[in-house]
């Protein structure tokens, strides 16, 4: 009988890579079988975000009732970036934990497994060219990881303290991993980093320099890939070589997450971000100007130490003259080891919630235009994924989720749709004959 193994993976695709990594080690050495019942498993791992306070508090709640719930002589194991940030204190606070893997040390995880109380959280452990096993969650879609990392120094972010310095992943390995997932039937890969136009600044090795620009063309170039999405780019390293290439690359998806993170050029400085307001501006109109169907979600923080009422309105204004497609807001949250946690000009926390409120009812206005907009358009979907009610689903280039009726047989498929209505999160459509 095969072990099970369950996993839960929070925050961001890297998380879900890292997961997906994580099974592949632990298969090559003995044969695990996936289970969504942690109460079943012989091994639980969670795999953490430390990004904002609120998952870090909910990791002790669960993990209290993984370990009642859980099988005799079950393991239980912390991944991920909670688990580089706290490392030994999770098995203080949770005696009952087996093993703590930090975000980049998951090659490692098939050997913690053996041992008990290992915390293994090296957070500039070298995987940029470890060969990790293959597997992968979704038959049609590939994540690849192109760098490992972060050097910036944003100073609300955790990140750079939980994944360590920046380096990026040899070019070879990514067409060869793009390779073997369209082998294995995939059509779209998702490069992934934590700041992917940096790529190629620095590899662990004597590598071929290639930067982004050349990475997507050279990745898009593999025979079978017919798509080619990633994410994020970071505003400041989106030049016009880049941009052109994400224009007329056919292979490339045309949506494009660029989190602006404040609109106020003040706040952006006291956060380090590197870009003023007007270069934010400045490259969002290029890209559509470029590319007029691009969609275009971004990230903003709202809160942060020191935003006047005057720096909240630019970052509506910013959004206004934006309308991004799609954003994810979030309240500023202090972030042990960051720089912004030891500023003292904090923002009243219900001037935040306020601000956060008025920031999510104009996005929700825009977004309700913006998929009522999208009626009666034609676009490529790729079908991804079966849903219940005698439905498929998939996103269309620009990144709309579309639903068709439709079986299992049209899954792997990129199909022409007529969109025929809207709702908030998704548009219903017709295959076209
Ligand atoms: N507080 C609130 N949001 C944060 N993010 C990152 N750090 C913080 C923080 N300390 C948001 C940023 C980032 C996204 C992944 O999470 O907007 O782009
Ligand atoms: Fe991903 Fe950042 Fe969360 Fe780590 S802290 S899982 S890098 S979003």
């Amino acid at each position: 009988m095969p072990k099970k193994l369950f996993i839960e993976t929070l925050g961001c695709q890297m998380n879900v890579r890292d997961s997906e990594h994580m099974i592949a080690e632990l298969n090559a050495k003995e044969p695990y079988e996936m289970t969504s019942d942690s109460s079943e498993a012989d091994l639980i791992i969670i795999n953490t975000c430390s990004v904002r306070e609120r998952p870090v508090h909910k990791l002790f709640s669960e993990l209290g009732l993984f370990n009642k719930k859980k099988k005799v002589g079950a393991k239980i194991g912390v991944a991920g970036c909670t688990a580089s940030h706290l490392g030994k204190d999770i098995i203080k606070r949770a005696p009952y934990v087996n093993f703590v893997l930090g975000a980049r040390n998951v090659s490692k995880i098939a050997e913690v497994v053996e041992k008990d109380k290992s915390v293994e959280i090296d957070i500039n452990y070298d995987e940029s060219d470890f060969a990790f096993k293959d597997f992968r969650s979704s038959t049609y879609k590939a994540f690849i990881n192109i760098s490992i990392g972060c050097d910036k120094s944003c100073t609300f972010c955790i990140v750079p303290k939980t994944r360590g310095d920046e380096i990026s992943i040899p070019v070879d390995l990514i067409v060869n991993e793009a390779k073997k997932a369209v082998d294995a039937g995939a059509k779209e890969i998702f490069l992934l980093g934590q700041n992917v136009n940096n790529y190629g600044r620095r590899f662990s090795g004597e590598h071929e320099k290639v930067n982004f620009t050349e990475l997507l063309r050279r990745v898009s170039a593999v025979e079978g890939v017919e798509r080619v999405r990633f994410t994020s780019p970071h505003p400041l390293h989106m030049d016009d070589e880049f941009i052109e290439e994400f224009a007329k690359n056919p292979k490339i998806c045309k949506s494009m997450h660029v989190p602006l993170q404040s609109g106020s050029t003040k706040v952006l400085q006291e956060m380090k971000r590197g870009y003023t307001q007007e270069w934010f501006l400045n490259r969002i109109n290029k890209l559509r100007e470029m590319v007029p169907e691009v969609s275009i979600s971004t990230d903003i923080i709202v809160g942060f130490p020191g935003e006047s009422d005057a720096d909240f309105e630019e970052t509506m204004m910013v959004s206004k003259k934006v309308r991004f497609e799609q954003m994810f807001s979030f309240k500023y949250s202090p972030r042990p080891h960051t720089e912004a946690a030891e500023y003292t000009n904090a923002v009243d926390p219900e001037v935040a919630s306020q601000r956060l409120h008025q920031l999510q009812e104009f996005q929700d206005s825009v977004v309700d235009d913006v998929m009522h907009s999208q009626v009666g358009k034609t676009m490529e979907v790729y079908f991804e994924e079966l849903r219940s009610d005698g439905h498929i689903s998939g996103r269309s280039d620009n990144n709309f989720l579309v639903k068709i009726k439709g079986s299992e047989d049209l899954l792997g498929q990129l199909l022409k749709v007529k969109i025929i209505s809207a709702a908030r999160m998704s548009l219903n459509g017709e295959p076209l004959a």
